[in-house]
């Protein structure tokens, strides 16, 4: 007897699977991994989205309650597991799992337990998605971003630390409040170590092409009256910030690794603050990551853009060049 599927259906192709086209996955079914995965199914940017995690129970109940809104969305197949065959074919892998900071702990305190679950982690991403560009979000994410392109074996374009993208929005955020313009009209990066040691490069905040700095000589510097130099100390107090009132940190972040996505799916071709192999750039002379601003596409992270900046703040990138190499040297098995 004929189902009621082959009764309402008549089949006009000869039903061929073909792999997914844009499948993103997210490993760490955490706070910031699910902002990660809400954000991406939000903006429609992949065909199939997988979910990995150790606790099996969290997994599957995440990945169920996603599922239930399939009707809301545009992301056809939602799957999980703690199998990483589960992430096969992925386009972009996006890596948030290991453990956060607790209240008043420094990013950089996170780095060994975190590089032990990288080493589980990175060699089944890579394993199953041999072609992905990976983004990575747990910190310290420019050791981390180190410590997966050490892992991966992937080239230097497919490993991408989300790094500054986030300290970045909320500078121009900031800024937006002062001055009543929309954030996306104030322009402005915060480069360098994401996090405490961050370098806002006044130089370059502009509205409209219109430099602050111009109106403002003294502006980020302690000689400033309007002491815009508290902006980016607001940014650097952010996490820390949030985490004191709520917990932790995830929708921000969430959004922007989507818009990261987003400029890789879609081939975009877009300048985001992110975290990527520095040797060589601003006289830095070892296998360091740090955030400088990068054109991303389908290929990756294809290009840096050459900025011009201040000598002090050359020096702070150096400082901050130091600081990880001397985590990071002592790091084993990498
Ligand atoms: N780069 C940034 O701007 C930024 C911003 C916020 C948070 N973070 C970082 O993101 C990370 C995640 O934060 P969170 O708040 O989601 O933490 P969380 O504790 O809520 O979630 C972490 C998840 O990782 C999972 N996990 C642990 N070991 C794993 C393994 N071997 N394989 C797969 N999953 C594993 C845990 O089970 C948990 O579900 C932290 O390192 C945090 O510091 C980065
Ligand atoms: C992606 O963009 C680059 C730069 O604009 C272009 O050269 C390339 O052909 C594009 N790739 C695809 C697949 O469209």
């Amino acid at each position: 007897m004929a189902t009621v599927h082959e009764k309402l259906l008549s089949s006009t192709a000869s039903v061929k699977t073909a792999p997914p086209r844009n499948k993103i996955t997210v490993v760490g079914v955490g706070q910031v991994g699910m902002a990660c995965a809400i954000s991406i199914l939000q903006k429609d940017l992949a065909d199939e989205l997988a979910l990995v995690d150790i606790l099996e129970d969290k997994l599957r109940g995440e990945m169920l309650d996603l599922q239930h809104g399939s009707l809301f969305l545009k992301t056809p197949t939602i799957v999980a597991d703690k199998d990483y065959s589960v992430t096969a074919n992925s386009r972009i892998v996006v890596v948030t799992g290991g453990v956060r900071q607790q209240e008043g702990e420094s990013r950089l305190n996170l780095v060994q337990r975190n590089v032990n679950v990288f080493k589980f982690i990175i060699p089944q991403v890579v394993k199953y998605s041999p072609d992905a560009t990976i983004i990575v979000v747990s910190n310290p994410v420019d050791i981390m971003t180190y410590v997966t392109w050490k892992l991966s074996g992937l080239p230097q374009n497919r490993v991408i630390g989300s790094g500054t993208n986030l300290d970045s929005a909320r500078f121009r955020y900031l800024i937006s409040q002062k001055l009543g313009v929309h954030a996306s009209s104030c322009h402005g990066y915060v480069l360098g170590e994401h996090g405490d040691s961050s370098v806002p490069v006044w130089s370059g905040v502009n509205v409209a092409g219109v430099a602050l700095q111009s109106l403002n000589p003294d502006i980020g510097t302690s000689k400033d009256p309007e002491n815009w130099k508290d902006v980016h100390k607001q940014v650097v107090d952010s996490a820390y910030e949030v985490i004191k009132l709520k917990g932790y940190t995830n929708w921000a972040i969430g959004m922007s690794v989507a818009d990261l996505s987003e400029s890789i799916t879609k081939n975009l071709s877009r300048v985001h603050p992110v975290s990527t192999m520095v040797k060589n750039f601003y006289g830095i002379n070892d296998e360091v990551f740090l955030s400088l601003p990068c054109v991303l596409n389908g290929q990756g992270l294809v290009e840096v853009v050459n900025q011009k900046l201040r000598d002090d703040e050359v020096a702070q990138l150096k400082k901050s060049a130091d600081t990880l190499w001397s985590i990071q040297k002592d790091l084993k098995d990498l």
